[in-house]
């Protein structure tokens, strides 16, 4: 495991975008996995201004993303299908019809499932972008007894309802189910790069790489990944 840290937020999403660059350029076919939430957003924003460079080229590329909100459907501002859009496919060259971000509205969500567990097989990842979530969830994968393999439906922790409160008008507007990328799916992506800022996030990340692996701090699996880089900044 690579552990960097950094001065601050704009370093760290310059690196983080270089990191993602350098896998575009040398497989310009390649599957990203993305992450929503607050950390990647100036990840995003660098991919962006360098595609529209002219220095980055996303044709080819798809994407497969972690987690939806339950109940929300793409045209909503809070989900995360809106989150993608607003913050990246809309900025780059790269085929909207080739990302993909589980269906939240899915009237079947465990056929919803399986089937996004085949596309992952099928398509396979090479880079997996990660945050982590205070109580050291990845994806939606919150603390639990045991680690989950498959994607799934799960119920927010109330750390990470709380969390994430500040996208939404009140805290009773955060949905309380997700769907997410099992273990399964995040631990067979080729490599993994987690990125996270801020103070509060130092002790988690303490736990989560230096601590026992342990479903209650559920990035620690991430000790058992080969190709793992993370990049934190305290600012
Ligand atoms: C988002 C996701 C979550 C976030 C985590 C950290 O797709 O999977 O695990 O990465 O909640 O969120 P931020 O970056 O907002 O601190």
């Amino acid at each position: 495991m690579k552990f960097i840290t950094v001065e601050n937020y704009e370093t760290l999403s310059r690196k983080a975008a270089a990191i993602i660059a350098a896998e575009v350029i040398a497989k310009p076919d390649c599957v990203l996995g993305l992450a929503t939430g607050s950390s990647p957003v100036g990840t995003y924003k660098n991919l962006s201004e360098w595609c529209k460079n002219g220095d980055l080229d996303f044709s080819c590329v798809s994407s497969i993303n972690l987690d939806e909100y339950t109940g929300l459907d793409g045209s909503n501002d809070q989900s995360y299908r809106y989150f993608m859009n607003n913050n990246l496919f809309d900025h780059i060259n790269i085929n909207k019809d080739k990302t993909f971000v589980p269906n939240g509205k899915a009237t079947d969500i465990k056929a919803e499932c399986e089937a996004y567990d085949n596309r992952i097989k099928e398509m396979g990842i090479d880079i997996q972008l990660l945050g982590i979530g205070v109580d050291g969830h990845i994806g939606f994968n919150e603390p639990d007894e045991f680690f989950t393999k498959e994607t799934h439906q799960v119920t927010l922790d109330p750390s990470t309802i709380e969390a994430n409160a500040r996208f939404f008008e009140s805290i009773d507007d955060v949905p309380k189910t997700a769907v997410t990328m099992g273990m399964g799916g995040i631990m067979s992506a080729k490599k993994v790069l987690l990125i996270a800022n801020g103070q509060n996030k130092k002790d988690i990340l303490e736990k989560a790489f230096y601590g026992p692996i342990d479903p209650k701090v559920p990035a620690s699996i991430l000790q058992l990944h080969p190709d793992v880089t993370v990049i934190f900044s305290e600012n």
